[in-house]
């Protein structure tokens, strides 16, 4: 009950943090971890593993990879299935087959397995350009400021590492914040940054990030 009430409290500050800053504070520390417990999460997440694979890292290149990323947005996509916030025909039902304890177990164990890393493809001279930094002129913000260095998102918890994710996971999500199927971000921030990007830069960018 500690762990679940420090993990509303962390899911809390981390949203007030969040609406508070426009642009991104990359010199921000680390929110605290969700207060889940990895061992426990390692058996709960059993009927996850099949898909999403034992070692975070999933085989499909639609199904996201889930290794190293931060619990705390874990944790909030789970509770964005559950809600309705963001759907999707399988993870909507699978996710409210769990608790919410057992939520933050799992997001805990995730993210201390071994960050999933790109294989160094995807080199592409205008998406890296573009990812470092926007492009100003058509309103369009730079990846990195959110996301860190490689997407590694170093800055904060509610920003999602993105460098290594499988690229067609990546460019479904790309597609649906442009299109509004996806707006589960704060402030919708998602789907302003993603408006005018060009279908060909979303491929490219995609490319792009998943081999950093
Ligand atoms: C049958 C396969 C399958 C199973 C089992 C499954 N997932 Fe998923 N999961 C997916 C797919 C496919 C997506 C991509 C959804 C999308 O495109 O929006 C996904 C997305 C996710 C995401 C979003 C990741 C991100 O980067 O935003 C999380 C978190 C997640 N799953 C956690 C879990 C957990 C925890 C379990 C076990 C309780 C689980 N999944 C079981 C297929 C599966
Ligand atoms: C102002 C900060 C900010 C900027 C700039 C930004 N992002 Fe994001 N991004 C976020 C946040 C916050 C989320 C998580 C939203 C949520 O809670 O679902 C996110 C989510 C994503 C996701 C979904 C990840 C997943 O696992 O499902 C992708 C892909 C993504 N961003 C790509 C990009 C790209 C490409 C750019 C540059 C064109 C970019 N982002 C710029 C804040 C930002």
């Amino acid at each position: 009950m500690i762990h679940l009430r420090n993990f509303i409290i962390a899911g809390l500050l981390a949203g007030v943090l969040f609406a508070g800053t426009t642009a991104c504070a990359a010199d921000m520390v680390r929110q605290p971890a969700a207060g889940g417990d990895p061992v426990a999460g390692k058996v709960e997440s059993g009927m996850c593993q099949g898909c999403h694979g034992a070692e975070g890292i999933s085989f499909v290149d639609l199904i996201p990879n889930l290794a190293g990323q931060h619990a705390l947005y874990t944790a909030k996509q789970l509770r964005d299935f559950q809600s309705g916030a963001r759907t999707h025909q399988i993870m909507s039902s699978i996710s409210k087959s769990i608790s919410g304890t057992e939520l933050a177990d799992i997001s805990a164990y995730f993210a201390g397995l071994k960050i999933m890393q790109g294989d160094g493809s995807g080199e592409n001279p205008a998406a890296e350009k573009l990812f470092r930094n926007g492009d100003l002129a058509r309103g369009i913000p730079s990846c990195m400021s959110c996301h860190g260095v490689n997407g590694k998102a170093p800055a904060i918890a509610t920003y999602p590492v993105i460098g290594g994710q499988h690229k067609a996971y990546l460019r479904v999500q790309l597609f649906h914040w442009r299109s509004g199927d996806r707006s589960n971000s704060p402030d919708g921030v998602m789907n302003k940054v993603v408006k005018k990007l060009t279908d060909a830069e979303i491929e490219s960018l995609a490319g792009y990030i998943s081999g950093r």
